[in-house]
């Protein structure tokens, strides 16, 4: 494993160095997984609108971690859901990932230029057709769920639908999107910014793991304790990109680095300073693993995924 430049664990990051490499593996091999369904679904440019074909395929076939993907497999692997339809409730929620990165990228919101080691989508194409991409992107994470290979029931489809419509929608992604557009100019204390975050990230983490839930027609209680998890991890998550934005490498993160402090945004690392953000982070770890205890052996994976979260550096 290359050495970590961000090593917010200080607990002997090193014993657990071949834990690492061996969950860094899985994640490889969940992300081709999700990847070939992903290929599957999204048709190879054809017809006259063969130009959002080929910008959707270059924005989604771009190497990004598949984290998402990751936590819908495992989630699902703790009910033993049939891996079909995991892999496609996985290949929706990267969609609209995917749509929301190439958005977030956009004059408009954070100007970036690069993304996922490759010129943003608005660079290598156009704004429009950008937006477009997105656009075409959120759609077909719709049309994945409603389709009857997700899942047999119809029931259940739906219900997945409507999570995801939530997750992604203003009450969520996009809401919190909305406040981080804002977070440049106007103050936020730490309680915001946890909501802002909650929001932008955690939201579609939450469907991640409760998605998982409901494919297996798991009870309340399993979804409640998944959604702690999730959103637990998701804010550790936004708290480590945070951290790599003012502390990582732009050739490592595959994005441009030090944007946050450069755009004035409010963030866990600029209330709360980089030891600060650390530490949070480490809490966010244990709670993480904390909330999955019940799932013993089989939730392995998902614990120490928080875990290898500190010390990532993309
Ligand atoms: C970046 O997400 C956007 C945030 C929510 C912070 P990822 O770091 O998961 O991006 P990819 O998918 O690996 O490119
Ligand atoms: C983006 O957050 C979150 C979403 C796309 C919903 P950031 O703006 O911090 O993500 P990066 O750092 O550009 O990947
Ligand atoms: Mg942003
Ligand atoms: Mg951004
Ligand atoms: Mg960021």
């Amino acid at each position: 494993m290359s050495e970590p430049s961000l090593a917010v664990n200080t607990r002997n990051p090193a014993s657990a160095n071949d834990e690492f490499v061996a969950l860094r593996a899985k994640m490889h091999s969940a992300a081709r997984e999700v990847d070939a369904v992903l290929e599957q679904i999204l048709p190879q440019p054809r017809g006259l609108h063969r130009r959002i074909l080929e910008s959707m395929r270059y924005a989604v076939f771009a190497g990004g971690k598949r984290l998402r993907p990751f936590l819908v497999l495992n989630c699902s692997s703790l009910f033993d859901v049939e891996r079909a339809h995991a892999l496609r409730v996985a290949a929706a929620i990267e969609a609209v990932h995917t749509y929301s990165l190439v958005h977030d990228d956009l004059p408009c919101m954070d100007d970036d230029d690069l993304r996922r080691g490759r010129p943003t989508t608005h660079i290598a194409f156009d704004e429009a057709t950008a937006v477009l991409t997105g656009d075409g992107l959120q759609s077909l994470a719709f049309a994945i769920l409603a389709a009857p290979e997700s899942h047999p029931s119809a029931a259940i489809r739906c219900e997945l639908v409507a999570r995801l419509a939530r997750a992604a929608g203003h009450d969520g992604m996009v809401g919190g999107q909305m406040i981080d557009m804002e977070a440049g100019q106007r103050h936020f204390d730490f309680g915001q910014i946890v909501v802002l975050q909650r929001m932008k990230t955690g939201a579609l983490f939450e469907f991640c793991c409760e998605s998982a839930a409901v494919l297996a027609g798991a009870g309340v209680e399993h979804q409640e304790r998944l959604r702690n998890y999730a959103r637990d991890i998701g804010l550790l998550f936004q708290i480590t990109d945070d951290l790599l934005d003012a502390l990582g490498s732009t050739q490592s993160a595959g994005k441009k680095t030090g944007k946050d402090a450069s755009q004035g945004k409010a963030t866990l690392v600029s209330v709360l300073g980089v030891e600060g953000a650390k530490q949070q982070a480490l809490k966010l770890a244990d709670a993480c693993a904390a909330h999955l205890e019940i799932y013993d052996q089989k939730a392995a994976d998902l614990s120490r995924l928080a875990t290898y979260l500190l010390i990532r550096d993309s």
